[in-house]
């Protein structure tokens, strides 16, 4: 058996440059930048406006692979977790390795929402600990304003549109790189958070567009509850049962999905606010792109630090949720 264990080795994130701003929404719908900002701490997004996921995680790969010093044909896995892929098939992973030419690497997408980094995460570092592939990247992306319904004020506006990748390699030492994992499924929470249109079940139809089937649904305040609960209670078993407190944690990794999700779960974890890392005012929920835009954002920003211990967390559709527990071990690109 190989002990070897998978590490995050360098990170890149991309967000298309046209901004939607709560000003632009206020015109959309009946809202108000005072409403978004207090309930989802939400101030602006970045919308794609032509083109598809693989044209925003191209150029998320591309800085990846700038911050590593490695080529696109060292490439061996490309894992994609989207719910907003190109197309059905072929995959936005294949997609993907022809644009930037990783030749030799074969990849896949993976469907768990909001959680679908982590999962992710955890699927990519098993290829690396058991010694088949040395360099797996890792993709979290969504073209959410693709699948929101701008006329329906509860739920356009909390997404936005971004990418972002990690690139993961083995390293020897085991007190380093992707040290523990707890991920969990709970089918029953299908019925508050869904797109029901486009997939074998409601094969798309004058109906199904008709009836908005093509856009996501979500009972906001269903979620909410369960979200700050499965967040916060798989931070705190990640943490027990590494014999860790929160005064051990540098950096607590959530999903971005509402700001007051994030202070509850923090609390609950009894972690410092400076101890969070926040960009949901900047972009949104961007679902599968949320944890690894703030871990690319913050190493490259110089205040990720090689050697920091830090728990990512999420929970979205599915239902889906965990934490992943991290030894940081890559080499710092900035000085702060
Ligand atoms: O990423 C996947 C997982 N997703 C989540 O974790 C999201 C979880 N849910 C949430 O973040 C929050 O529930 C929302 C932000 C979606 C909603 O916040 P809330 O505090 O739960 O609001 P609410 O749904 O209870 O609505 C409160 C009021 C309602 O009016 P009444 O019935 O009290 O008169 C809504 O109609 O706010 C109204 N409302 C709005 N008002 C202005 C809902 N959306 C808006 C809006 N602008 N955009």
């Amino acid at each position: 058996m190989s002990k070897m264990h998978a590490t995050i080795t360098a990170a890149g994130h991309y967000a298309p440059e046209k901004l939607l701003t709560n000003a632009d929404l206020e015109k959309m719908v009946d809202t108000t930048d005072e409403w978004i900002r207090t309930r989802t701490g939400i101030v602006e997004r970045h919308i794609l406006e032509g083109g598809a996921l693989s044209d925003m995680a191209v150029p998320a790969i591309t800085r990846m692979l700038k911050n590593s010093g490695i080529g696109p044909e060292e490439i061996d896995l490309i894992i994609v977790a989207t719910i907003s892929p190109d197309m059905f098939f072929p995959s936005t992973a294949c997609i993907i390795q022809e644009k930037i030419g990783a030749k030799k690497a074969w990849g896949f997408d993976l469907s768990a929402a909001c959680s679908g980094f982590l999962y992710a995460l955890v699927v990519g570092a098993q290829f690396v600990e058991n010694g088949s592939y040395r360099k797996v990247v890792v993709v979290g992306g969504d073209v959410m304003s693709r699948i929101a319904d701008y006329t329906d004020r509860n739920n356009c506006i909390l997404f936005g549109d971004a990418a972002a990748a990690v690139l993961l390699e083995p390293t020897e030492d085991t007190s380093l790189g992707i040290l523990d994992h707890v991920l969990y499924a709970d089918g029953s929470g299908g019925k508050v958070l869904y797109m029901k249109g486009g997939g074998s079940l409601n094969p798309p139809t004058h109906e199904t567009v008709d009836k908005g089937m093509h856009y996501l649904y979500q009972d906001g305040k269903a979620v909410f509850k369960v979200a700050v609960i499965g967040m916060a209670e798989a931070s705190a078993e990640i943490m027990k049962r590494n014999g860790l407190t929160g005064k051990d944690v540098d950096w607590l990794v959530p999903h971005q999905a509402n700001l007051r999700i994030i202070d509850a779960c923090a609390e609950r974890m009894e972690l410092e606010k400076s101890k969070v890392m926040v960009n949901i005012d900047r972009y949104g929920n961007t679902t599968n792109a949320t944890i690894p835009m703030c871990l690319s954002e913050w190493w490259q920003a110089g205040k990720l630090r090689k050697g920091q211990t830090i728990v990512l967390a999420s929970f979205g559709a599915g239902f889906t949720w965990g934490a992943v527990l991290v030894k940081w071990n890559a080499e710092n690109v900035a000085q702060n």
